[in-house]
């Protein structure tokens, strides 16, 4: 059975459309931490949503990601600038000391734990910099919301994480931690970035049938899950406040 985490690929045109990108300062800082033309691996680059953005400050760039229909995506979406990887992290034994920086934009949370930050310490060479950030958003309109809510429920256990804030700040939390713990990193930077994004309703159901829960779904369940939020919504779009939260820390 496709395991939670790796079952993104059926979707991989619809994500890259509609998963909302990263704020561009996020990107400049991270071109600031890193030496210029330096090299970053990008683990479970998706689509490569954040590696074209990496690609674009002049990095060179290794997207690390296992879904062979994502990594397609991203050759599409990169003609040949990009070193692909079709791998899982825990599997990868990429050079020792290989990478100035090494960046993880919403999956660290698929293999997060102290092995995990090792590998990435192994990676990274003397100063590098290791960054994980996700999108934590919240639908701005809380009666629209809870009114959404109730159609997952009607299906699922498991809400999308739009609807489970608090879960993802946990892990954000987890992740100060283990960078405080004595694994060889700098006292971690919190990043913290806010934007909004306004969906048409279409959109919007297309940007639930991307999420893992939804994914996760029996076939009927999941086109019961879109039809109704489809109908639910009607013309109203969706506002979703993000803030795009995580750390950054250099390696000592
Ligand atoms: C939510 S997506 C994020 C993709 C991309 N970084 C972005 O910002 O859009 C999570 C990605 O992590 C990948 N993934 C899941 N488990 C993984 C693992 N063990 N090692 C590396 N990547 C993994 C998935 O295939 C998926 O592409």
């Amino acid at each position: 059975m496709t395991s939670f985490g790796r079952q993104f690929g059926v979707t991989a045109v619809t994500y890259d459309r509609v998963r909302p990108g990263y704020p561009e300062a996020l990107f400049e800082m991270l071109a600031q931490a890193i030496p210029a033309g330096g090299s970053v691996l990008d683990v479970g680059a998706g689509t490569g949503i954040a590696t074209r953005e990496l690609l674009r400050r002049g990095l060179r760039v290794t997207a690390l990601e296992p879904d062979g229909d994502m990594a397609r995506q991203l050759i599409a979406r990169s003609a040949g600038e990009v070193d692909v990887v079709t791998n899982d992290f825990e599997h990868y034994r990429g050079p020792r000391r290989a990478f100035d920086g090494v960046v993880c934009a919403q999956a660290w949370h698929w293999f997060a734990g102290p092995s995990a930050l090792r590998r990435v310490r192994r990676l990274l060479s003397g100063t590098g910099v290791f960054a994980a950030w996700w999108n934590v958003g919240t639908i701005a309109d809380a009666q629209l919301a809870k009114e959404l809510a109730v159609i997952f429920q009607e299906t699922s256990h498991r809400l999308p994480v739009l609807f489970r804030r608090p879960d993802l700040t946990a892990t954000i939390g987890n992740l100060a931690r283990l960078l405080q713990a004595d694994l060889g990193f700098s006292p971690p930077e919190a990043l913290h970035f806010v934007s909004s994004f306004t969906y048409g309703p279409d959109d919007f159901v297309a940007l639930m049938s991307t999420m893992s829960e939804v994914l996760a779904l029996s076939s009927e369940d999941r086109d019961h899950v879109l039809d109704r939020l489809r109908a639910c919504l009607g013309e109203v779009t969706v506002e979703v406040e993000y803030l795009t939260l995580g750390y950054m820390a250099v390696r000592c």
